[in-house]
C-alpha cells in the first residue's frame, strides 16, 4: 500500500468540481465582495485620500482606508515568527513598497467593488526610493538572519588563502531575478463574523499559522479564529502565510456583520505576496589538477527589504554538497524599498545551486574532466562543515544510474562538437540537494463504530496528495483497505501541524499518523485480550501484532478490528500521534538529512537564431522511501520543469525608476507552456532512511528543482561553448556571442 501509485484520493471531487476552494465556499451565505486599491508609488505617504466618489458608486457597502483605524498597530512580538506574526495592512499613511493596500472597497457585487475601486483619489507624497539591486550593492551587508534559522556565515580554514593558491580557479559571478510563486489559485479568503467566532476560508499551507496571524493582527483569542482550507490550488511557499487579501476580508467581515470575500487579482499576487529575491551571487571554487576541491566560496547578494529580515539560504546550498577544507559561505542582504521577500518554492537552494552547479561544469570545463567524475572525486564522506556524518546518501547512485538511463556516454567534452543539421546538441548536468526538515505535529486517527478509520489534522493539500498519502499509511498500519479510511484536512479545529510547506508535510504527517494508528492497534489489543469473549482473550501482543484484511491477529488467533471496536468501544475509538520538532530531535545533531538528486538534460540551440530548445531531461533522485510513487513523481517533475523555467523562462521585470514590477501576469512573466517541456522523466531510488522517521520517507517537493536550472545552463554551454552567467538564458544574450 506505502509506495503504490494510487490516483488522488480526492480526485473525482476535483474533476466534478465538488472541492471546494477558499473563494467559493457558500456555505457561509451571501457574501459582499472587497476590492483592494494598490498605492501608486514605491515609496512615500499618503497625504490625502477620499472615498466620496467610490462610496456613492452602486452597490458600495463601504471603503475602508487607514483612516478608519479598526484595529490597532500590534506591537512586534519579541519573537518574530514569519508566518504567525500580525500582518498590519493599511495602519498608517506611509507606503512600503509599489501597490501596497491603501483601500479596500466592499461592495454587493465583485463588479461593483473593481469599478468603485476605480474610484477611490489618493495623493501620494513621493520620496525617493531604493529599488535598483546592482545600483546599491556596494550596500550589501552581512544578513543578521537567514531563513529556516540557518548560519548567515560558515567559515572553515582559510579560503582566501587557499583559493590564492590553488592551481586552477573559478572566479564567476551568477545573476538570477526576481522570481515569483504563481499558483492557480490566487490568494482569496472569505471570512465571516457571527459575533463570537470569526470563521476564515482562505487558501493556506499552513492552517495553524493563519490562525494565530489573523488573530494576532486584530487582537483577538486564537479560540475566537476558526481558519478552513480544505482546497488548495497550490501554493509554493506563496500561500505558507496569509496575505492582505485575508487580514482586509477579516476586517471588512468583522466590521460589516456580514461575510466578506476577498481575493487578489493575478497582477496584484505579483505585488502583494513576496517574491524571490533577485539575486548576483560570487563563487569561488579553487581546485588542484587532479580536480580535488582545495577551496569553496559562495557569497549569495540578494534584495532584502527595507523593515523585513528574510534572506534565502542561498549560499547555504553547498554546505553539505562537496568536500573542500577551505570554505567560507556568506549571505548578504541588498535594502531595497520593494515588496519584501517571502520563500518561493526550495528558497535557497533553487537560486543557490546554479553558480555551485553551474560553477562546477565550468571548472569540469577546466580541467578537462566529465562534470560527473569531478563531482564525484569531491564527494563527501562526512558533512564537510560540521563533521557529522550523512544519515543516508545515494547522491553518487544518482549520478551513475542517471548517466547510464541518459545515454551521457554520447556527451562530448569539448563543447559545440555535436550537431544535428541547424542545431547544436549539448549535454549538461548538475546535482540536487535539499534538507530534510521536521516540525512538532499532531495527527489523530479514529475508529468509528463500524469500525472505519478516520484521519484528522489541520494538514494542508496544496495539491501535492496529502489526503491520498494519508490515506495510504493509514490503511496500511490498520491492514485496512484504501475504502475504508477516510481524511480530513486543513481545518483548526482539527489537531495542529506546521502544514505543507520546506518539503516537510508529507513526512511529519504521514509519522504521525502512522504512530496514530499504532497506539490505536495498542488500545484495540489491550482490550481485545482482556475480553474473555474475544479470541484474543488472554495472549501477549509481545507475542507480535500482526494486521490484514480488517483483521488483527497475534499468533494465529485474530479477530476484526470491527468487532473489537463494536464492543469494546460502542461510541468509537481515537488515537494521536506525534512528531517532535526538529530541534528536541537527536538525529538532527547527530546526522547530516538530506534528499539528493542528479539532473541530466540535452537542449538543442539553433545554430543562427539562438532558440533553445530542451529535448530531454532525465532526473534521478534519493529522498528516502516514496509514500507513492505517483504523486512522488509529478512533484518532481514539477520542480525539474520549474528549473527549465528559471533557466530560460521566469525574468520578473522591475522599472527601477518606480519600484513597480512591470510584467505582471501570464502573458508577460513567462512560464513553460507543454510545447517548451519534452521527453521528461523521474527516477526514484529504492532507498529508505532509518534517521529521518521509521517510515524511512525524507521531503521531496523541493529537491526536483534545486539543480535543475544549472544543468539547463550546462547543456546550453555544452551545446554553444557560451556560458550565460545572467539567468534567465535567454536569445538576447546567448546570440550576440554564437559564432557565425
Ligand atoms: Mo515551500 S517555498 O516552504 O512551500
Amino acid at each position: 500500500m506505502i509506495g503504490a501509485p494510487i490516483n488522488r484520493v480526492d480526485g473525482p471531487q476535483k474533476v466534478t468540481g465538488t472541492a471546494e476552494y477558499a473563494y467559493e465556499d457558500w456555505s457561509v451565505g451571501q457574501p459582499l465582495y472587497g476590492a483592494i486599491v494598490g498605492a501608486s508609488i514605491g515609496h512615500g505617504r499618503i497625504t490625502a485620500i477620499s472615498a466620496t466618489r467610490a462610496e456613492q458608486a452602486p452597490g458600495v457597502r463601504r471603503v475602508i482606508t487607514h483612516r478608519d483605524n479598526l484595529y490597532r498597530p500590534p506591537v512586534p512580538p519579541p519573537q518574530f515568527d514569519r508566518y504567525r506574526s500580525p500582518y498590519p495592512v493599511m495602519t498608517s499613511a506611509e507606503v512600503p513598497f509599489f501597490g501596497a493596500p491603501v483601500a479596500l472597497v466592499v461592495a454587493s457585487t465583485l463588479e461593483q467593488a473593481r469599478f468603485a475601486a476605480g474610484l477611490v483619489q489618493v495623493e501620494y507624497e513621493r520620496i525617493d526610493g531604493r529599488y535598483d539591486l546592482d545600483a546599491h550593492a556596494s550596500d550589501a551587508r552581512l544578513a543578521k538572519r537567514v531563513n529556516a534559522e540557518l548560519p548567515a556565515e560558515t567559515k572553515v580554514g582559510d579560503l582566501a588563502g587557499a583559493f590564492a593558491s590553488a592551481p586552477v580557479k573559478i572566479d564567476q559571478v551568477y545573476a538570477t531575478p526576481y522570481e515569483f510563486s504563481l499558483p492557480l489559485e490566487m490568494h482569496s479568503c472569505i471570512a465571516s463574523w457571527d459575533g463570537r467566532v470569526l470563521t476564515v476560508h482562505t487558501g493556506t499551507q499552513i492552517v495553524d499559522s493563519a490562525r494565530l496571524r489573523i488573530a494576532a493582527t486584530l487582537g483577538m483569542d486564537p479560540s475566537q479564529v476558526r481558519v478552513i482550507s480544505r482546497f488548495i490550488g497550490g501554493g509554493f511557499g506563496s500561500k505558507l502565510g496569509v496575505h492582505a487579501e485575508t487580514i482586509l476580508a477579516a476586517i471588512a467581515a468583522r466590521e460589516l456583520g456580514q461575510p466578506v470575500k476577498v481575493s487578489l487579482t493575478r497582477q496584484q499576487v505579483f505585488q502583494l505576496v513576496g517574491n524571490r529575491p533577485a539575486e548576483r551571487q560570487h563563487v569561488r571554487l579553487g581546485a588542484n589538477r587532479d580536480g580535488t576541491l582545495v577551496a569553496f566560496g559562495h557569497d549569495a547578494v540578494m534584495k532584502a527589504s527595507v523593515g523585513d529580515d528574510y534572506i534565502e539560504q542561498s549560499a547555504h546550498s553547498g554546505r553539505a554538497l562537496y568536500a573542500a577544507p577551505n570554505r567560507l559561505t556568506r549571505h548578504l542582504g541588498v535594502d531595497l524599498n520593494l515588496m519584501f521577500s517571502e520563500d518561493v518554492r526550495a528558497p535557497g537552494e533553487a537560486p543557490g545551486l546554479i553558480p555551485i552547479e553551474c560553477g562546477m561544469d565550468e571548472l569540469a570545463h577546466e580541467l578537462g574532466i566529465d562534470p560527473i567524475e569531478l563531482r564525484i572525486k569531491n564527494e563527501p564522506k562526512v558533512h564537510p562543515e560540521t563533521n557529522v556524518p550523512y544519515s543516508d546518501r545515494h547522491l553518487v547512485e544518482c549520478y551513475r544510474i542517471g548517466a547510464e538511463r541518459f545515454g551521457w556516454a554520447r556527451r562530448q567534452q569539448t563543447p559545440r562538437s555535436l550537431r544535428e543539421g541547424k542545431w547544436l546538441v549539448g549535454y549538461g548536468m548538475a546535482a540536487a540537494i535539499r534538507g530534510h526538515f521536521q516540525g512538532p505535529t499532531t495527527v489523530a486517527v479514529r475508529l468509528e463504530r463500524d469500525g472505519s478509520a478516520v484521519v484528522l489534522s489541520d494538514m494542508t493539500d496544496i495539491g501535492t496528495g496529502t489526503y491520498t498519502i494519508l490515506a495510504q499509511v493509514a490503511a496500511q498500519a490498520l491492514g485496512y483497505p484504501l475504502h475504508r479510511v477516510r481524511v480530513e484536512l486543513g481545518d483548526s479545529e482539527f489537531p495542529t501541524s506546521p502544514g505543507s510547506g520546506g518539503s516537510w508535510g508529507a513526512c511529519n504527517s504521514t509519522t504521525a499518523a502512522y504512530r496514530a494508528c499504532l497506539a490505536l492497534r495498542d488500545k484495540l489489543v489491550a482490550a481485545a485480550t482482556k475480553d474473555p469473549t474475544s479470541p484474543l482473550h488472554g495472549l501477549d501482543p509481545k507475542e507480535g501484532v500482526e494486521v490484514a484484511d480488517g483483521f488483527i491477529a497475534i499468533g494465529s488467533a485474530s479477530e476484526t478490528i470491527t468487532d473489537i471496536v463494536a464492543r469494546s468501544f460502542p461510541s468509537g475509538l481515537q488515537a494521536e500521534g506525534t512528531v517532535k520538532n526538529m530541534m528536541e530531535d537527536p538525529n538532527y545533531a547527530a546526522y547530516s538529512l538530506s534528499s539528493y538528486g542528479a539532473h541530466f538534460a540535452e537542449v538543442h540551440v539553433d545554430a543562427t537564431t539562438a532558440e533553445i530548445r530542451v529535448r530531454r531531461m532525465l532526473s534521478v533522485f534519493d529522498c528516502g522511501r516514496v509514500l507513492n510513487a505517483k504523486t512522488a513523481r509529478s512533484q518532481l517533475i514539477g520542480g525539474m520543469i520549474w528549473g527549465i523555467s528559471a533557466a530560460l523562462h521566469e525574468d520578473g521585470a522591475l522599472d527601477v525608476r518606480y519600484g513597480s514590477f512591470v510584467n505582471r501576469d501570464f502573458a508577460q512573466y513567462l512560464v513553460p507552456v507543454h510545447a517548451d517541456i519534452p521527453e521528461i522523466d523521474a527516477i526514484m531510488l529504492d532507498s529508505f532512511d532509518p534517521k529521518a522517521n521509521e517510515l524511512g520517507a525524507k521531503g521531496l517537493g523541493e529537491v526536483g528543482i534545486c539543480g535543475a536550472g544549472a544543468a539547463i545552463g550546462n547543456a546550453v554551454f555544452n551545446a554553444t561553448g557560451v556560458r550565460v552567467r545572467d539567468f534567465p538564458i535567454t536569445v538576447e544574450k546567448l546570440l550576440p556571442h554564437l559564432p557565425h
